[in-house]
């Protein structure tokens, strides 16, 4: 009941924007914009964020003997445990980063090898 009141309450708001005098279509393209953010983190906004400082921009500076990561040969899975726990001078995203943050970031690690 709660989620269903919650739910209405959204589009009425949601309802409530697409009615101001704006134009309708920016108004929608900037709704659907922002439900992408929340849906699909940005894995390359992210890697930009808090990789490049040992990995570098295109993975393979190597700052405190960080991997290489055009040359990783690691499975998403494999990246996303890196990525998550830490290793050695590598340190752990758990507390930084979300799960879905945390596998788009690791899909684009995959990306730096091609
Ligand atoms: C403090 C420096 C540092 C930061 C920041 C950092 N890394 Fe690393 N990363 C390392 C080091 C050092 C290693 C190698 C660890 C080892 O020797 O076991 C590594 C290893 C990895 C590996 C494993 C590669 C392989 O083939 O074994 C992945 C994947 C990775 N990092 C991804 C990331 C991503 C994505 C981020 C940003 C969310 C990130 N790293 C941020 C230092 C860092």
């Amino acid at each position: 009941m709660r989620k269903g009141l919650v739910f209405i309450a959204i589009a009425a708001f949601v309802y409530a924007c697409g009615g101001s005098s704006a134009p309708a279509e920016s108004n929608s393209s900037a709704g659907a914009k922002a439900v992408a953010a929340v849906a699909k983190p940005d894995g390359e906004k992210i890697y930009k964020q808090y990789c490049v400082t040992c990995h570098g921009l295109y993975g393979d500076m190597g700052a405190s003997g960080a991997y290489n990561l055009q040359e990783s040969a690691l499975t998403l899975e494999e990246r996303i445990n890196v990525i998550t726990n830490g290793r050695k001078a590598m340190t752990a995203f758990e507390a930084l980063l979300d799960e879905k943050e945390i596998k788009a970031v690791a899909k684009y690690t995959m990306k730096l090898g091609e």
